[in-house]
């Protein structure tokens, strides 16, 4: 009983530039957003409203937005982590944002600079704030499989970040894998709790690919009818406060996955690799991406 249909939100732009240290330059990212839904991407995280202190590389977050050529039917989401960047968001006409926090305590600090606690304060004006706006609110859950800092977490620590984000409001939660630890049953667990707060359709997974896992935990992930998934085009990216992170799981890997499964993701195979290669291009390396490599080679 797997789903007969998965929706992938390509995170590249967002999650698989923010860690480059040279920076790419706005008209790259605007151009990638444009293959990505030429290639039939229908979720497209474009970039971050967050400090430019802490990560330059979205810094030019208000010139990309106004870059992209906005496709009806596409849904474009930013990252939004406190009220000073839900208003510069807003003004960019996103049709989601992401606040996100963690299932640790020790990544919450590094990663946003305040305890989980606080970051759930900190959301609730701009839950209220977006929905005001008629803009959906994704929370995404990081560290939901294990934390750099801390080590093992459990699906309990889990449920305790993803019930009160569901009591401020949130519309949807992605469950994030941040440093790639995830395994199929510890995925299903976690999975299940929020499963427990959260219809189907509004539950994500977002893993990232480091122990080359992601794919089992996608399928993992299915079983239970999760059919949400976020990858990064050719496997761009790792996590500047995740020592040794490496990119989400690569859409192009994932496509191919569910197209030989026979599941339904509207994405054209070839076109998501031309994407691919062109960002991989742009950044002067091969693809990270599997599929993307054996099918450039033919
Ligand atoms: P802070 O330093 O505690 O914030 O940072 P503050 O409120 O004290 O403000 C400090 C300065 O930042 C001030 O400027 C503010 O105006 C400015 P100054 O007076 O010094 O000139 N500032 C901002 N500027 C622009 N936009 C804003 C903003 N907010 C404050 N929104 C803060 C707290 C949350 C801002 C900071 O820690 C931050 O920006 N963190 C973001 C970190 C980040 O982007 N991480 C990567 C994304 S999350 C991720 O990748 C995980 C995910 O993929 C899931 C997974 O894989 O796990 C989603
Ligand atoms: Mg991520």
């Amino acid at each position: 009983n797997l789903p007969t249909y998965v929706k992938i939100l390509d995170v590249g732009p967002r999650d698989g530039l923010q860690n480059e240290k040279a920076n790419v330059a706005t008209e790259h990212k605007a151009r990638l957003v444009a293959m990505l839904q030429d290639a039939g991407l229908r979720e497209i995280e474009v970039t971050s409203f967050v400090s430019p202190k802490w990560v330059p590389q979205m810094g030019d977050n208000v010139a990309v937005m106004a870059a992209i050529a906005r496709q009806p039917g596409v849904r474009y989401s930013v990252l939004v982590p406190n009220l000073k960047g839900l208003d510069s968001a807003l003004a960019s006409r996103p049709d989601e944002i992401l606040v996100f926090t963690a299932a640790s305590e020790a990544f919450t600090q590094k990663n946003i600079n305040c305890s989980i606690a606080e970051s759930l304060e900190r959301f609730a004006p701009v839950i209220e704030g977006a929905h005001a706006a008629g803009v959906k609110v994704r929370a995404a859950l990081s560290c939901a499989l294990g934390c750099p800092y801390e080590g093992d977490i459990t699906a309990d620590q889990v449920e305790a970040v993803v019930r009160p984000l569901r009591e401020l409001g949130v519309d949807a939660i992605d469950i994030a894998d941040t440093i790639g630890v995830g395994t199929p049953a510890k995925v299903q667990a976690a999975m299940e709790r929020a499963l427990k707060h959260f219809p189907t359709a509004e539950v994500s997974g977002h893993f990232h690919d480091t122990y080359g896992q992601a794919l089992t935990n996608i399928y993992a992930s299915m079983e239970l009818s999760v059919n949400s998934f976020h990858a990064s085009v050719a496997g761009l990216g790792g996590c500047p406060y995740a020592k040794g992170a490496t990119g989400n799981v690569a859409t192009e890997d994932v496509v191919f996955m569910l197209d030989g499964l026979g599941i339904e993701t509207g994405i054209d195979l070839d076109r998501l690799v031309d994407a691919g290669a062109y960002i991989s291009g742009v950044l002067g390396r091969e693809p990270v991406s599997r599929a993307a490599r054996a099918l450039l080679a033919r």
